[in-house]
């Protein structure tokens, strides 16, 4: 059978927030190799929009500039990006203003006319702005497709999607008066990632992995998102934001929700985030008591990452000398459901730790029964599947082996796949295959309104904890793994503890050394 080649029908693509820096750090390349890929239509219309005074020659410049100075600078094809330019435009405008809508709805349309696809009908709105301009935003875009009744329209919101619970279920509400579910996009870019979809193709596609991937054979699951870099010049924004709200709410809920999900009944919107909301919503509100056990936070402090010396949080611009706000988040959580219930999932979240690495760590269970002689396993390790979401991106099983020779020794070895090396094909940029998602219409890998506010819910709990003092805000030196009693919660965590086995990440050390029992029933 024929591979599926999928290609938009005419339409506009108008990006509130057209001179930010979003717009182009990834949504210019991305539209640039959707066209170029021939994913997009020669007619396609951009449109910027942005209180500064740039014209349309203007705002084309910086965009390509900004291309060419990213990792599609290599190679840049001239042709590809005459072709995306050929009908971009730059609208000078305010979100609160009226006039704004009234002059980009005037353009689009003025462009659209000549040309027999009429682009200007279906209309992709992209919002990549602050989010304190989301509510003026939605509304007048809203009024503006109710004015309309022709072609498709579709909202793309960037994340984050609310600030807490409240604010969330507003936006919700507002989005809902205006636009059906299926017209509304809101992004998570870790679901864009060629990684975090192959979840759901190792998970669904194989038919050995799910008889086993339940409580009885899984110990626990680890869910690593680690950065090296600090908040950088972006202070402000995290000092309102803090980890938890930055990366767990959407990110790490959102791979847990893969993880732990069940088979949806086909590949479709409806049925997988059908499923994944069901696994947020079988996570137990913490109390008070299971925040203090369960969760941990911390803020780095000056360090070295490679070599170099790096400031601490409260010295970066935008941060407060005393600032409170968390920079790291470690939290165990439990699904409360027939496949999980006992099993525990510990996720850590932080910026400035030793490596930028983001991976899944499934832990299975020890053999129930160990033959071998205790000095011929002195290092055996439970098996654990990986599922390396970057840098590298992979898969890798580790399992036990007999070490070559006349003696009897056991090994773990790792069987790897590994992207770089399998596939030819080079992997799309998240923001690539979400932008070419939401320009078909497809919601499947963008968060519903329910599973927002269900994070959201969970997210708040924690926070509110977390208000209160209930856990203390340890910090940790720039270019480690995090506070120490982030080790706790993994400790308690898995029957397969063991000792440290020379790497310096502590929750590496502690995947599944199998714990051999001195009791001897003979
Ligand atoms: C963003 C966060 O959503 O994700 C940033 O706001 C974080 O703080 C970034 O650095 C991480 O994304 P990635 O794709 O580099 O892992």
């Amino acid at each position: 059978m024929k591979r599926r080649f999928r290609k938009a029908d005419p339409f506009s693509i108008v990006i509130f927030g057209g001179t930010g820096d979003l717009t182009h750090r990834k949504l210019a390349p991305a539209l640039y190799r959707l066209m170029l890929d021939g994913h997009l239509p020669e007619e396609t219309i951009v449109c910027g929009v942005a209180r500064r005074d740039w014209s349309d020659e203007y705002f084309r410049d910086q965009l390509r500039e900004a291309v060419l100075a990213g990792p599609e600078g290599k190679d840049f094809n001239e042709d590809a990006w005459r072709r995306l330019t050929r009908n971009m435009v730059y609208v000078r405008g305010d979100a609160d203003e009226p006039g704004t809508y009234s002059r980009v709805d005037a353009k689009l349309r003025e462009i659209g006319q000549s040309m027999e696809a009429r682009p200007d009908r279906n209309r992709l709105y992209y919002l990549a702005t602050l989010p304190s301009l989301y509510e003026a935003l939605i509304t007048s875009i809203g009024e503006l497709e109710r004015s309309r009744n022709e072609g498709w329209g579709r909202i793309v919101v960037e994340k984050p999607f609310g600030h807490d619970l409240e604010s969330a279920v507003r936006l919700n509400a507002l989005l809902a008066r205006y636009f059906e579910e299926n017209q509304v996009f809101r992004i998570d870019h870790y679901l864009g990632k060629e990684t975090v979809q192959n979840i759901l193709v190792f998970r669904f596609a194989n038919g050995i992995f799910e008889p086993i991937w339940n409580r009885h054979y899984i110990d626990h699951v680890q869910i690593t998102v680690a950065e090296s870099i600090g908040v950088g010049h972006r202070g402000a924004f995290y000092e309102e934001a803090g980890a938890l709200r930055d990366m767990v709410q959407n990110h790490m809920l959102q791979l847990l929700s893969l993880i732990a999900m069940e088979a949806p009944s086909s590949f479709d919107a409806r049925a997988i985030r059908n499923e994944k909301v069901k696994v947020l919503r079988s996570m137990p509100l913490p109390t008070v008591e299971s925040i203090a056990r369960n969760t941990v936070r911390g803020q780095y402090t000056t360090g070295r990452i490679g070599g170099e010396t790096v400031p601490g949080y409260r010295d970066e611009p935008g941060v407060a000398p005393d600032s409170q706000v968390e920079t790291f988040a470690a939290l165990r959580v439990g699904i409360e459901n027939w496949r999980w219930a006992g099993v525990p999932f510990l996720l850590r979240t932080g910026k400035r730790l030793p490596e930028r690495s983001s991976k899944i760590v499934v832990s299975f269970k020890c053999p129930p029964h160990l033959a071998f002689k205790r000095s011929m396993v002195p290092e055996l390790r439970s098996n654990t599947l990986v599922i390396h979401i970057q840098p590298r991106e992979g898969i890798t099983l580790s399992i036990g082996a007999k070490v070559p020779g006349a003696e009897m020794q056991v090994r773990n070895v790792d069987m790897e796949f590994y992207y770089e090396r399998t596939f030819q094909e080079r992997s799309a940029e998240a923001y690539e295959y979400l932008l070419l998602e939401a320009i078909l219409g497809d919601t499947t890998m963008f968060i519903r309104g329910d599973e927002a506010e269900t994070a959201w819910r969970y997210i708040e709990a924690v926070r509110a904890g977390w208000d209160e003092n209930v856990v203390p805000l340890s910090m940790y030196p720039a270019g480690t793994w995090g506070p120490q009693e982030a080790t706790r919660l993994l400790e308690s965590a898995t029957v397969c503890t063991g000792p440290a086995s020379g790497d310096d990440d502590p929750w590496a050390t502690r995947i599944g050394m199998c714990a051999l029992t001195d009791w001897d029933p003979s």
